[in-house]
């Protein structure tokens, strides 16, 4: 146990949420068709506007077969009615439990706004020419970091990283002058469907309020949940 320097007394801390108002969360705010997608735009513009850093930032679970869960930090990269979209190494660690069990869950932390939304639900590959069209919208640096990275692989050190990164670029070039950079077989998108969403609200004395969205075979059900 460490007994010496600054330790962080975690357990003393506390921030009191704001109180909250009529126009804080309701069950009816959810309407339209995915029931969930108007609020969510909604609340995540709120974010942008409020400054949130990385506002499209989510912490994605998946499991593997032996039933062990993972999280990690994504970009979501698009939203419509079919679901939250997210790019990746189809390699990397999440990338091979998805291939296993195509379910996840992701969470939107908008902690500054004491906002929360959890999607979860089966996910299915992004078609190859909507990933394309993603791919080439990438500035050119970041295509090539990403034909140079075998995700969540090891490697032998940061030279040997940038080794593969400058072959990388004498391969295809650093400028946009020389070429497409090829999209990758083993990079793509993931789509979570939603089954179920959560809009979380804090409040004060831990009354928050939750709202979870549930599809079902004839729609949506919309209940409140207890803090
Ligand atoms: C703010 C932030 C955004 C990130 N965005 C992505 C992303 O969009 N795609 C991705 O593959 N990894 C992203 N990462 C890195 C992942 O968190 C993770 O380290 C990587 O995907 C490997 O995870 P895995 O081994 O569980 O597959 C991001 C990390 C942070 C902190």
């Amino acid at each position: 146990m460490r007994v010496t320097g600054e330790a962080v007394n975690v357990s003393a801390m506390r921030v009191g949420y704001r109180p909250g108002g009529d126009d804080d969360l309701e069950p009816d705010w959810l309407s339209g068709d995915p029931i969930w997608l108007d609020l969510f735009e909604r609340w995540l513009a709120e974010a942008v506007e409020a400054a949130v850093p990385e506002p499209n930032a989510m912490v994605v679970a998946t499991v593997g077969a032996d039933g062990a869960p993972a999280t990690r930090t994504v970009l979501c990269k698009a939203v419509d009615e079919r679901g939250i979209v997210f790019y990746t190494n189809f390699g990397s660690g999440k990338g091979h439990h998805l291939a296993e069990r195509p379910v996840a869950s992701a969470t939107f932390p908008w902690i500054a706004m004491e906002r929360q939304v959890h999607v979860r639900g089966p996910v299915v590959r992004v078609a190859r020419d909507e990933t394309q069209a993603y791919w080439d919208s990438r500035p050119r640096g970041s295509r090539l970091g990403a034909v140079a990275s075998d995700q969540s692989r090891p490697i032998d050190s940061r030279d040997a990283l940038r080794r593969r990164a400058e072959e990388v670029e004498q391969r295809f070039g650093a400028s946009d002058d020389d070429g497409p950079v090829p999209l990758p077989d083993g990079w793509g998108g993931f789509r979570i469907e939603p089954a179920s969403v959560e809009f979380w609200q804090g409040r004060a004395n831990r009354l928050h309020n939750r709202v979870l969205a549930t599809r079902t075979d004839d729609g949506w059900t919309v209940a409140r949940l207890q803090p």
